[in-house]
């Protein structure tokens, strides 16, 4: 495996497969399948998803709500995916341990960081719900800041798309795909692959991004087994 210890970040609007809202269960069900083949192989992986398939605080804003309050709203939403996803991979036959940023003890573990990797050492996919358990944080922040914390190699940003492109492909048809990309072009170029707070911390702890489509079954095992997938973004 190319990888020993990663961070895989899902988004939550993928867990609605072709629904409009909500959890998707054939999905939730492949992706857990597809991360018990890495586990299988021996990789610790963890976990953040984000929660934009239940609640998202952006759009709690532009309804007048307070920012900070739907940014909790979020988080809880969240933890609502990273419990589906736990539940999913227990059944798979993965052992899994939930971490949240807010305390939850009926429900959760609390955050600590060294227990977390402990849960790694010992095979375990640990899953960091709650965000960083702060409002103005996406859940890209939270995946970068607890990568950087357990010492994953590398974050790998499940996506629809199977990369990052030099303009939107779903605008432009004659953008093409990087196969590797350094942090400063991305930024010179003005390219979207995280918001800039992930993105700093990314870089200036020197941890590599791949963004590759998770919705392709497949793709991450080929991806842990060396094959070109998706992109690569380093210093
Ligand atoms: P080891 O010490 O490595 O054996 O780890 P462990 O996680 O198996 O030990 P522990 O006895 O701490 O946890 C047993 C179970 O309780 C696991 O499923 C944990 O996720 C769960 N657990 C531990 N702490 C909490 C907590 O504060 N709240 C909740 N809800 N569950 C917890």
């Amino acid at each position: 495996m190319k990888y020993k210890r990663i961070l895989l970040k899902l988004s939550g609007e993928s867990l609605m497969g072709d629904k409009q809202f909500g959890i998707d269960n054939n999905r939730l069900s492949s992706y857990a399948h597809e991360i018990k083949e890495i586990h299988d192989l021996g990789v610790e992986i963890a976990i953040v998803i984000g929660g934009g398939n239940i609640f998202r605080g952006v759009q709690a804003e532009e309804g007048g709500m307070d920012r900070t309050h739907g940014d909790y709203m979020g988080m809880l939403a969240t933890m609502i995916n990273s419990m589906a996803l736990q539940a999913a991979l227990e059944s798979a036959g993965v052992s899994t341990r939930l971490q949240s940023a807010i305390e939850m003890k009926e429900i959760s573990e609390p955050f600590v960081r060294r227990r977390a990797v402990r849960h790694l050492e010992k095979g375990r996919v640990v899953i960091f719900g709650a965000g960083t358990g702060n409002p103005f944080f996406t859940t890209d922040s939270a995946a970068s800041l607890r990568a950087i914390e357990i010492n994953a190699e590398v974050i790998l940003k499940g996506t629809r798309v199977d990369g990052i492109y030099t303009a939107d492909p779903e605008k432009d048809k004659t953008a093409t795909k990087y196969d590797f990309i350094t942090f400063d072009d991305v930024y010179s170029k003005g390219l979207n692959v995280m918001d800039m707070t992930a993105f700093t911390l990314c870089k200036e702890n020197d941890l590599p991004i791949i963004v590759f489509d998770m919705d392709t079954p497949g793709n991450f095992k080929k991806l842990m087994e060396g094959n070109q997938v998706g992109t690569i973004v380093r210093n």
